[in-house]
């Protein structure tokens, strides 16, 4: 159990960026965590297979909306094919922290549904390199 929270995962959660829903998104996709029924959802904008834009609605911990507000702070860009492939890293390199096995689920929530959205759409824009 961790003891507290760093000021930057606190900012994050106080006020989560990338915060909401979009017009007419291209992908979107949502998920629990089945061990607390905590939801989050995902909306992508795409360009030419690139995020473009993305937002997240839904409620959680502080580990699992922080760490999403910050890993979808470094998706805009990203070809969906990059996308589908993060690792867990990077997640946990934002959070900067060690996560116990039970929050661990937390701070995966938002990578698991950002990559949902992603492989969703994946067929439309293959890798052609
Ligand atoms: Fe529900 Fe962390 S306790 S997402």
């Amino acid at each position: 159990m961790d003891d507290f929270y760093r000021d930057y995962i606190l900012d994050h959660y106080r006020s989560p960026r990338n915060f909401g829903t979009l017009e007419q998104p291209d992908a979107a996709a949502e998920d629990v965590n089945p061990l607390c029924g905590d939801q989050i959802r995902v909306e992508l904008k795409l360009d030419d297979g690139k995020i473009s834009d993305v937002r997240f609605s839904g409620k959680g911990c502080a580990i699992s909306q922080a760490s999403t507000s910050m890993l979808l702070e470094t998706v805009k860009g990203m070809k969906l094919t990059e996308v589908a492939q993060l690792p867990k890293d990077a997640v946990l390199e934002n959070v900067g922290i060690g996560i116990s096995p039970t929050r661990m689920k937390c701070a995966m929530l938002g990578l698991r549904v950002l990559k949902s959205a992603a492989i969703g759409r994946l067929a439309d824009w293959p890798d052609e390199e």
